[in-house]
């Protein structure tokens, strides 16, 4: 084994950079025969030097992240800062002076992921990413090595804990989203500021990174159709569940079938309780990705959290601290397929829709023909009369599969009948 030790600049030391500091002092004898030379930190780039961290040689912290990232004498440069920059700055720079990247920030991947490839590529380095989607569950080197000479069709998960776990207390408590939200809130898992996780943003940045290498093509955070939580009501949960499904946000990345295009979103949907998403409870993740010759597989754990994610970009750090070992060079960015990205209206979904309309002869008839005029096909329609009222009911239709513009003008021209007098929800269905 070498003895001259390798050496890591960490930028960032939060949540995640803590745990990977923690991890690399106390395995550093197994981290060591694992790569095949002694591995140490160069240094740690926080914002707050003065906070006390437990394990840290104080030495070794500084608030120059920039002289860090460009030191000639640094062999790999952990990124857990996130955000868009000075990140980008940094690796960018890492990268110049020699460094391979380990980063867990998948905003910066999904907002300009190619400029990063670009300078890895330039500079014969590796650049590495496990953590910036769904932390500990390996699912970047799967699809970018084990899965490399397959076709991967469709990758369809729950890739955001947070959301997860407000859906899951709205369905097994009967919460409404805001006292659900609280509760994830008062345990951490949400964020002082939920946008990010509840509007989608987090989710669809991986759904666009799992896109770019699943299909072999670039696809940015603003190639992904995306739709947040903030709409489900306790209602849709219940309707859910008369159907025999649950609700869960999903991340969707799909190749069209006659493989020309693909497309990839971000929102609720209603999946049926047969589905082994269903039983992804609390915050866990679990992402599907079904291939031409492997088939269906599925990941399963924990997406989040300081330890989970510095799992994963522990695995990163030995692997690149290995091919710096031997001279080698880890998968680069691959998109060469360059399939275009469709818009949402031309995914192909189903509908559940609940009307709430007047309760007389022709009703029925009339709703029937909107859907025949957009070359929607119905799959099932319920009605429920509703408690108290004289004239009205509930109408729940659930339609077969069609393109989703076509779908969505349905609902626009149902909202202008007459006897129509309101869309109390409508969900799209998948899983099935
Ligand atoms: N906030 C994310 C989640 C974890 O709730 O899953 C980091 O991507």
């Amino acid at each position: 084994m070498r003895t001259r030790p390798l050496k890591v600049a960490l930028l960032g030391c939060g949540v995640v950079g803590s745990e990977v500091a923690r991890i690399m002092t106390t395995h550093a004898d197994d981290l060591a025969q694992r790569i095949g030379a002694p591995v140490e930190l160069a240094g740690v780039a926080v914002r707050r030097p003065d906070r006390v961290r437990e394990g840290i040689d104080p030495s070794l912290v500084t608030t120059d992240a920039a002289a860090l990232a460009a030191r000639d004498d640094v062999d790999v440069v952990v990124e857990v800062i996130g955000g868009i920059e000075p990140a980008r700055a940094l690796i960018t720079s890492a990268f110049e002076h020699g460094a391979s990247v380990v980063t867990a920030n998948k905003a910066l991947l999904a907002e300009d992921g190619s400029t990063l490839h670009e300078a890895a590529e330039k500079h014969g380095a590796d650049l590495f990413y496990e953590a910036a989607v769904a932390a500990a569950i390996p699912l970047v080197r799967p699809l970018r090595e084990s899965l490399a000479g397959d076709k991967v069709n469709r990758v369809l998960g729950i890739v955001n804990g947070t959301t997860n776990f407000i859906l899951d207390r709205m369905d097994s408590t009967g919460a409404g989203y805001s006292e659900a939200l609280d509760e994830a809130t008062a345990l951490g898992y949400a964020e002082a500021d939920p946008t990010a996780d509840v509007e989608g943003f987090d989710a669809a940045a991986k759904a666009a990174i799992l896109a770019g290498i699943a299909f072999h093509t670039r696809v940015r955070l603003d190639d992904v159709h995306r739709e947040g939580l903030s709409d489900i009501t306790a209602a849709d949960i219940a309707s859910a569940k008369r159907m025999g499904c649950v609700v869960k946000l999903l991340a969707i990345c799909e190749r069209a079938t006659d493989g020309r295009s693909v497309t990839a979103r971000v929102h609720p949907a209603m999946i049926p309780l047969s589905h082994p998403l269903a039983s992804v409870r609390e915050a866990y993740n679990a992402v599907f990705v079904e291939s031409e010759a492997a088939g269906q597989l599925m990941f399963y754990g924990p997406g989040a959290g300081g330890a989970p994610t510095a799992s994963a970009v522990l695995g990163d750090l030995v692997a690149a601290c290995r091919n710096k070992l031997n001279g080698a060079k880890g998968p680069g960015e691959s998109a060469y397929a360059q399939l275009p990205v469709s818009p949402m209206g031309d995914v192909v979904t189903r509908y559940h829709i609940s009307l709430d309309v007047a309760d007389k002869p022709g009703v029925l008839a009339q709703v029937a023909m909107v859907f025949a005029e957009h070359g929607v096909s119905i799959d099932t329609v319920r009605q429920k009369g509703k408690e108290g009222a004289h004239d009205g009911a509930w109408l729940v239709v659930v339609t077969h599969r069609a393109a989703d513009a076509a779908l969505s003008a349905t609902v626009e021209a149902l909202r202008g009948l007459d006897t129509v007098r309101g869309v109390a929800s409508i969900m799209r269905v998948e899983g099935e």
